[in-house]
């Protein structure tokens, strides 16, 4: 294809959006299954995009961007808070009366972080990583989204790894983290 590659952050943007949207799809839909396994593809999301930023993209971040320690340490301390409330969700389930406030409060959390995200570090990491760096950052991405499709098929079923990500967040967030770090080795992106 012609044209400039797509960088890491790119790729980030596109799932910002993509998060925003899905939490307004879990929000709108009444009980049942269809909101639960919308639920889980938010899950699968937000973990495949949180878990690569964390391995791949606030490391080079944390080093190569001004004041690089502060924007993502406070970054991190949201992530941290966003996967426990996520876990709450989660074990509260779909149905309880009280889901859809809860889902509102962690969609607007999510929705700041990636707004601070956007303006503190993507921007900077533009201005001072490589193009050449940024390009090769993407592909850890997508390795992540490799392993944790988030639509599968219609009618086939629920997919092999739609299965083996399914289930509660911080497990689904170690899977993709393992997922994540083999494809760095077999890389050597730092
Ligand atoms: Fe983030
Ligand atoms: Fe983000």
């Amino acid at each position: 294809m012609a044209g400039k590659q797509q960088d890491v952050v790119d790729v980030l943007l596109d799932q910002h959006s993509q998060i925003k949207s899905l939490f307004s799809r879990v929000a709108s839909e009444p009980k049942g299954t269809q909101k639960r396994e919308l639920f889980q593809d938010l899950v699968r999301l937000l973990a495949v995009h949180e878990t690569a930023e964390e391995e791949v993209v606030h490391p080079v971040a944390r080093r190569r961007i001004d004041s690089g320690e502060q924007v993502v340490d406070s970054r991190r301390k949201e992530e941290d808070q966003a996967k426990r409330e996520l876990a709450q969700l989660y074990d509260m389930g779909v149905d309880h009366p009280e889901f859809n406030a809860k889902l509102a409060k962690l969609s607007e959390a999510v929705a700041q972080h990636a707004d601070r995200e956007e303006a503190e570090e993507f921007r900077s990491l533009r201005q001072q990583v490589p193009q050449e760096q940024l390009v090769r950052m993407a592909g850890a991405v997508r390795a992540a989204e490799q392993t944790a499709p988030t639509r599968p098929h219609p009618h086939s079923g629920e997919s092999a790894p739609a299965n083996l990500l399914a289930g509660p967040p911080l497990a689904v967030f170690d899977r993709i983290r393992d997922a994540v770090r083999d494809w760095r080795e077999t890389q050597r992106v730092r």
